[in-house]
């Protein structure tokens, strides 16, 4: 998709679709001269008693000597509602409206409005990524060329001179980050049978590879991890006939401000172990994986943005699989730090595994701050739905930084309690912790449960299970992997 930045008259600019928006309460300024198209605007929506509500779409025909084949206005409805994300769904509802139309060519009016509530160059990233990330589609299985579907090919922005620098500058972002966010939809949506451990591992390197250096890998396997007393992770891996592989990323700037480690859950496939799960909650769980797809993603593009931080990213990839071999309920196991977990339910395994890297994220790599992000209970799903992550951590400024990205990055997320009084619910009588808590509360005594191995280094659990993976199409993401999280990320790791 090829974008242009352009402070043309917008009537003299040739293509299938200018798209304009407006507030409800802004209407009148978009149909009066001598905002261009005034008067056939103002004729529709007058006929349409359109009135610029969130998402509601007015397409127009334009007369026939005109550069535009169709017009179309698009609402934001209410002004004091309006953020990053409802930017973000706008522009994926006109995307669809413009495949219904086959436009192959669009432009898009860079509202003044806007400015308001964003900065020139945060709006234009939120309108890039936005037109990218809904014109996502994934078909590299299908057989025939079947996607007839036309799409975008170009896009016009056409915005005010004064805002021509910054808003290069958004552009820039903005393609970067929806780089990011598709290479993580492509891991998560690729089958299982490709996406195994040894092929995180091989992404990675390709990743380290790409990046002339500024990016180290090292790829652990499993004689090492054993040597290091992984035996968490390992017990995990044990039902698997895939080897398990401990991948580590590596980026480091002249004179970095702290170390962070971002951790993702890697299993690239949960049946759920000897506790298997039922055909139904298994269909998806290629999606295991989403936390271990954010992390390579962020490396993908991370040398390409100004981060001074340094960034170690860690995956314990492996299968959760049953077998003769396989991890039972009842075994213990005694993870890198020297704590021993009692296994009650091997489709617990997320946990298991993080729990070794959130230790050795401590331990070895001493880290200032560590972010972990999984796909990791169900019981999040419950509590948050679809759409939004859960969000635990053990210190409140980090939190509070980290929501102000969520915030700038698009991405839907509620601060849950690590409520202590709930540590007992992972109490074993025979080993230090056990791997589930009671009947309620899933996400949170798994969120304690990590706790106990991240210890006093700040932590922020992002529990990932709902957002990482959308059943249906929506206007930002089509059936499948979302690439949630990795524009959080890259937010948090390029905020000052
Ligand atoms: N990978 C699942 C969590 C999950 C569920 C992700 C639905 C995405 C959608 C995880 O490993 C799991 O199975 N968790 C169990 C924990 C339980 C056994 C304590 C769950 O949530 O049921
Ligand atoms: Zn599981
Ligand atoms: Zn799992």
């Amino acid at each position: 998709m090829k974008f242009t930045l352009k402070p043309t008259d917008i009537t003299e600019i040739e293509s299938d679709a200018v798209i304009f928006f407006s507030f409800d309460t802004t209407l009148a300024n978009l149909i009066k001269e001598p905002f261009p198209f005034a008067k056939i605007l103002k004729r529709a929506v007058e006929q349409e008693k359109y009135q610029a509500e969130f998402s509601k779409t007015l397409i127009i025909s334009s007369p026939p000597e005109s550069s535009a084949y169709k017009l179309m206005i698009v609402g934001l409805g209410k002004e004091d509602e309006f953020d990053y994300i409802k930017l973000q769904e706008a522009v994926g509802q006109a995307v669809s409206e413009c495949r219904k139309i086959k436009a192959r060519k669009i432009t898009i009016s860079i509202m003044e409005d806007w400015m308001k509530k964003l900065s020139p160059t945060t709006a234009v990233q939120a309108v890039v990524e936005a037109v990218i990330l809904a014109s996502y589609s994934f078909h590299k299985f299908k057989s025939s060329s079947s996607s007839e579907t036309v799409t975008i090919e170009e896009v016009v922005l056409s915005a005010a001179p004064a805002r021509l620098s910054a808003a290069e500058e958004g552009l820039r972002i903005g393609q970067i980050y929806a780089e990011a966010v598709i290479f993580a939809r492509d891991l998560v949506n690729n089958p299982p049978q490709l996406t195994t451990p040894t092929y995180l591992a091989k992404t990675a390197e390709a990743i380290a590879k790409s990046s002339k250096d500024e990016i180290k890998v090292k790829i652990l396997d499993q004689k090492e991890i054993t040597k290091l007393g992984m035996n968490a992770f390992l017990g995990v891996s044990r039902g698997s006939d895939e080897p398990p592989k401990f991948i580590r990323l590596h980026y480091k700037p002249g004179n970095p401000k702290k170390k962070i480690v971002i951790a993702g859950k890697g299993i690239t496939f949960d049946t759920g172990g000897l506790s298997l799960k039922d055909a139904k909650n298994m269909e998806t769980m290629k999606l295991d994986m989403a936390g271990a797809a954010a992390v390579l993603s962020v490396f993908q593009v991370l040398s390409k943005l100004d981060s001074s931080y340094e960034v170690v990213g860690l995956i314990a990839a492996c299968e959760n699989m049953p077998s003769g071999k396989a991890l039972k309920p009842g075994d213990i196991l005694k993870a890198i730090n020297g704590k021993t977990i009692e296994v009650l339910n091997t489709d617990a395994e997320g946990r298991l595994t993080l729990a070794d890297v959130l230790s050795y994220s401590k331990d070895i790599e001493k880290a200032d701050e560590i972010i972990d992000l999984a796909t990791l209970t169900g019981a999040c799903v419950v509590a948050l739905g679809e759409d939004i992550a859960g969000l635990w951590g053990s210190n409140d400024k980090f939190l509070e930084i980290f929501e102000e990205c969520a915030k700038l990055a698009g991405e839907k997320l509620w601060r849950m309690p690590l409520y202590a009084g709930y540590k007992d619910l992972i109490k074993s009588h025979i080993a230090d912790v056990k791997n589930i808590g009671g009947k309620w509360g899933g996400a949170i005594t798994a969120s304690l449960f990590l706790h106990e191995f991240a210890g006093s280094t700040p932590w922020i659990h992002l529990d990932i299970a709902g957002p990482a993976y959308c059943e249906k199409n929506t206007p930002l993401s089509p059936i499948g992997g979302t690439g949630y999280g990795v524009r959080l990320l890259l937010r948090y790791l390029t905020s000052s």
